[in-house]
């Protein structure tokens, strides 16, 4: 793999202290569009893409302001595998959607109702192209969290409590399989009622034989402030805050939720890693974007 992950630079992920206790992990530095979780879920799938030739490129899905639609077509323009990305709905006025044309990927779009029955849409997909290997949406299967499991080794400082925003539990099941014994998760879902993330994380755990470390982890299911890429004038101005007091740039879709729960939940005293997951170009979604043109 070493050849293919040239444009990733993993030195640029440091622990970056914001207290004497507290520091930001920076996976979000690695690469300008391939940033945060985003390599880490795609290095695997690309390994097994590359292990069998019997492949001509690689399929994916997401809406069209994906950040891993974006990083999967900035990745394959990178290492010239043909992509098509699944995209949700009719794509609208997306600079997403405008920048991965512009890296060679072709869209297919389908409809909202199609896209939630994911099970047959994936079914179908691959029925049309059998020589395409497919990534399910946002990188979410056990190669994505075998990769992210190596997040870990990034790490520069001891921590009691690694707080990481989830979406489709695929990040924090890989860090679970790294976590020392004296070491917890705050894991913070972004969507309403994601209580099903538990069982995914769960699954994930039980196909690594490390069910055990669920232990390891706690939720936070409160913050989720009306849903995914939902705000409230208390998440804006949090994020707005620490960005200007930090000088690190967080959105309110994933990381500054994440954040945000743990200034809440954890003490100023405790060991804290809040690990950046990337994402600046998520805050592109209508009313987020207004807030994003305010703040930067
Ligand atoms: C910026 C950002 N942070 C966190 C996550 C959540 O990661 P996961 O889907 O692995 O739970 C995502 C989604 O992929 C994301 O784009």
């Amino acid at each position: 793999m070493d050849r293919t992950e040239d444009f990733i630079d993993f030195a640029k992920s440091i622990s970056q202290k914001i207290s004497d206790t507290w520091a930001v992990q920076r996976e979000d530095l690695l690469h300008h569009e391939v940033s945060g979780n985003k390599w880490r879920k795609l290095k695997y799938n690309v390994a097994h893409y590359f292990a069998n030739p019997q492949y001509k490129g690689i399929i994916t899905f997401g809406g069209a302001f994906s950040n891993h639609i974006l990083a999967t077509a900035s990745a394959c323009n990178h290492l010239k595998i043909p992509l098509l990305l699944v995209v949700r709905g009719e794509g609208g006025d997306s600079a997403t959607l405008a920048r991965c044309q512009e890296l060679g990927a072709r869209l297919h779009f389908v409809t909202r109702s199609a896209y939630r029955e994911k099970a047959q849409l994936y079914q179908d997909m691959q029925a049309i192209f059998p020589d395409y290997y497919l990534i399910p949406e946002g990188g979410a299967n056990y190669l994505g969290a075998q990769g992210c499991k190596e997040i870990y080794a990034q790490i520069q400082v001891d921590f009691e409590y690694l707080v990481c925003a989830v979406g489709t539990a695929t990040t924090v099941s890989g860090l679970a399989l790294a976590l020392q014994p004296h070491q917890r998760i705050l894991a913070v879902p972004v969507l309403k009622n994601a209580y099903f993330l538990r069982n995914d994380f769960l699954a994930n755990l039980r196909h690594f034989k490390a069910e055990h470390l669920a232990q390891q982890v706690d939720w936070a299911f409160d913050f989720h402030f009306g849903g995914y890429a939902k705000t409230t004038p208390e998440l804006l101005s949090f994020v707005a805050n620490f960005n200007q007091v930090h000088h690190i740039p967080i959105e309110p879709i994933y990381t500054g939720k994440a954040f945000f729960a743990a200034h809440q939940l954890l003490k100023p005293q405790q060991k804290v890693l809040l690990l950046h997951t990337g994402g600046a170009h998520g805050a592109q979604t209508s009313s987020v974007l207004i807030w994003h043109q305010r703040c930067f």
